[in-house]
């Protein structure tokens, strides 16, 4: 019993293995940093790893390893993970004896995880954890997360002996016609006795089909030892899975997108009128009520309200929409807030934090970067608003173009309330329009306007030609002399 407390007392240690190129994969990008949800699968599992609050992450990096390193600090701070280098990919077994000088002579519990299973939850590993610390009242020397497969080609096989006990894994290149008809499968997570982990890895060899020392010898190693190896049977599947090819990771984009989707039917009370035809991220959020038509794509974290419609064709990532909002078909909105109560498209395009206040609306083919467009104004047809602030009430005719840049900066437009800006106004910033004012069909207005004024026409008038060099100008004077 004493030993017992002793081990769920036991501090906590998180190692994951994301040193391998992925060769399944072909890519010339690392395995652990293609993107599952618009996210690296390294930080789905980093992120699940720190949930468990462990004393430290170890990440056993290689290929691409700063790249993999930088991926896993954007998730972890900088305290709480710990690299290990391996510098050649000798398996999976070496892989763990990179973190040998830290982690050798530590007293702690080991939590193996690998960085293409992305999809494993934090509850699953504290159900792991707690059955290591707990298994036959002392605790198990290793704990082993399997599954049961109905194609389990790929993975290691839990072979058990007669009694039910484990007896050892052998992998699929490794195992014999009878082990590959196994369909309970080793899902490379465990819990080790970090002490005895470390001393059974040093008698691991590489004399198998792939030459590999693999990590997977040691429950074996262990148990020839007379310790106490745990199987801990998990019985989704799909937590488990690994990617190791592109159609695995497609098929688990479409596995986590369907939760998601279903997740927010059941729980939040979201209409989809064809859910197999929608992409929404894990991280985003949709209010009760809200209708989202066949061909809508939600990305990063977005937060959607309350009673809103998305038609078909729009895009929305990373921003944040009010409720009762219509988003029209064909839209693309990233980076952008859109307040209560407003309609957008059909495609508009907002980004580059463009704001729109409550009851605001934007039309076909319209273009928002960073503007914020004020509470009741509208901008309906064929118009670009870029680094403009536009007050209440205002109207911005079809066609209307803030011409923000000058070729070296850009320039601010500002638009006060009630103003009515004419179809084809070109506002040549930096410029402002008082509240009130008016500027007429196709104005083209380069100077300030005052409160209640109208301003028509245009003062396009040739000035100099660009081309025109200095000798050239100098040759016209002589001519024009003469
Ligand atoms: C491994 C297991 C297999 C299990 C499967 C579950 C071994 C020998 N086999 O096989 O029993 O069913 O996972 O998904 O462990 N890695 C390194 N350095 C290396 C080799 C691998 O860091 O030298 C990393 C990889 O980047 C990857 C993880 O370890 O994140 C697993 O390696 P992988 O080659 O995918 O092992 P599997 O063949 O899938
Ligand atoms: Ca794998």
């Amino acid at each position: 019993m004493e030993q017992r407390e002793e081990n769920v007392l036991k501090q906590l240690d998180v190692l994951i293995l994301a040193a391998g190129l992925g060769t399944r994969m072909r890519s010339n990008l690392a395995k652990v940093l293609h993107r599952l949800d618009n996210r690296p699968l390294i930080n789905h599992v980093c992120r699940t790893a720190a949930t468990l609050a462990p004393r430290k992450i170890y990440v056993v990096i290689g290929h691409q390893g700063e790249d993999v390193r930088r991926a896993v600090l954007e998730e972890l701070d900088e305290e709480h993970a710990e690299f290990v280098w391996q510098k050649e990919q000798l398996g999976t077994g070496d892989a763990v004896n990179a973190a040998r000088p830290f982690l050798e002579n530590v007293d702690s519990t080991l939590l193996v995880l690998s960085g293409d299973v992305p999809m494993i939850r934090a509850e699953t590993l504290a159900a792991l954890v707690q059955q290591h610390h707990t298994h036959r009242g002392k605790g198990a020397a290793c704990t082993i997360l399997t599954v049961k497969l109905d194609d389990p080609t790929g993975y290691g096989r839990i072979v058990r002996d007669s009694e039910g006990l484990f007896s050892k894994i052998v992998e699929q290149k490794d195992a014999s016609e009878e082990e590959k008809a196994i369909n309970e499968i080793n899902s490379g997570i465990y819990c080790f006795d970090t002490r005895k982990l470390f001393d059974a890895l040093s008698k691991v060899k590489n004399d198998n089909a792939q030459g590999e020392y693999y990590l997977t010898d040691v429950p074996h190693l262990l148990r020839e030892a007379g310790e106490d190896i745990a199987i801990y049977r998990h019985n989704d599947a799909h937590e488990i899975e690994g990617v190791n090819n592109r159609v695995q990771l497609a098929d688990m984009e479409r596995i986590l997108c369907r939760r998601t989707i279903r997740r927010m039917m059941l729980d939040y009370g979201v209409t989809f009128i064809d859910p197999k035809n929608t992409y929404v991220s894990e991280q985003a959020s949709i209010g009760r009520d809200t209708v989202i038509y066949p061909n809508v794509v939600i990305e990063g974290d977005t937060r959607i309200g309350d009673g809103c419609t998305i038609r078909s064709g729009t895009r929305i990532t990373n921003s944040k929409i009010g409720y009762a909002v219509e988003i029209l078909d064909n839209c693309v909105i990233v980076d952008a807030e859109i307040s209560n109560q407003c309609t957008v498209g059909p495609m508009a395009h907002l980004r580059g934090h463009a704001k729109m206040e409550e009851k605001s609306k934007v039309g076909n083919f319209v273009e928002l970067k960073k503007t914020i467009l004020g509470r009741g104004s509208k901008a309906s047809h064929l118009t670009y608003l870029g680094d403009a602030t536009i007050g209440e009430k205002t109207n911005i005719g079809a066609g209307t173009i803030t011409c923000n840049y000058d070729g070296k900066n850009k320039h601010a437009t500002e638009i006060g309330n009630n103003v009515r800006i004419g179809s084809d106004t070109m506002l040549v910033a930096p410029v402002r329009v008082g509240d009130g004012a008016v500027t007429g069909a196709g104005s083209v207005v380069t100077r300030d306007v005052p409160e209640d004024t109208l301003v028509y026409g245009a003062p396009a008038k040739v000035r100099k030609n660009l081309k025109e060099t200095e000798e050239e100008k100098a040759e016209s004077q002589t001519s024009n002399q003469a």
